[in-house]
């Protein structure tokens, strides 16, 4: 049996969410909006476009255009930084096991991630070649919860929507999986991903025997 499984990238294969906290929280600062983790929690999976617009909000802030994309930069610039120093030592617990045993399984792995930084990131913590496919922030058109990006990996794949597989961090993610018609798994916290088929703390806590049964449904 082959199904296809796609992964998210910050939060479920690297713990990049740490790195938007700070870009977006030192950004919050100098515009004098206060800014929680729990708001932040409200900006995984979402675009860098609609985060700002987010962050904006919360603060009751309007900025014409231009300062909206010089803003938008200067976020994405410290981003950068955080992320070039990144290293193999960043990849999350258990997800290098993960993908060997769906290499060794013969499945076919994606990327679906809203970020236009995926392949840098990718590149940097070489996993790479683990991903037929990859789509991210690039690539598609309608953020997650559409389940655009979900479908476009599955078409990548060439495997049907209904016999792919996602692992997600957000709840925005986990709502694009299941529009898609795909099996939802929640990395992270049970209660935040309610809506998700499984849910498992990280992937240290996901048996080889669970995947095995994924594949043979
Ligand atoms: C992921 C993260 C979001 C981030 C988005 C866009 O979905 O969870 O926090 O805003 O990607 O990332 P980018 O790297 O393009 O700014
Ligand atoms: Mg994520």
């Amino acid at each position: 049996n082959t199904k296809g499984f796609i992964f998210d990238l910050d939060g479920v294969i690297v713990d990049t969410a740490k790195y938007h906290y700070l870009a977006w929280k030192n950004l919050a600062t100098s515009l004098e909006i206060p800014f929680s983790e729990a708001q932040n929690e409200q900006l995984k999976g979402v675009s860098r476009v609609a985060s700002l617009h987010k962050i904006l909000t919360w603060g009751a802030i309007s900025l014409s255009e231009e300062a909206f994309n010089a803003t938008m930069n200067k976020k994405n610039e410290e981003y950068l930084s955080y992320i070039s120093k990144m290293t193999t030592s960043e990849i999350l617990p258990d997800v290098v096991r993960v993908l060997d045993f769906l290499k060794e399984t013969n499945q076919k792995i994606a990327l679906g991630s809203a970020s236009k930084n995926a392949r840098i990131i990718l590149d940097k913590v070489a996993l790479k070649e683990y991903f037929e496919t990859i789509v991210d922030g690039t690539n598609v058109t309608k953020a997650k919860p559409d389940p655009e990006v979900f479908l476009n990996a599955a078409e990548g794949l060439q495997v049907p929507p209904n016999q792919c597989v996602v692992f997600e961090d957000s709840v925005a993610g986990i709502q694009a999986a299941n529009s898609a018609g795909m099996i939802s798994i929640g990395i992270g916290d049970k209660t935040v991903l309610h809506e998700a088929d499984h849910v498992f703390r990280d992937f240290t806590e996901m048996p080889s025997e669970f995947i095995k049964e994924l594949i043979k449904k």
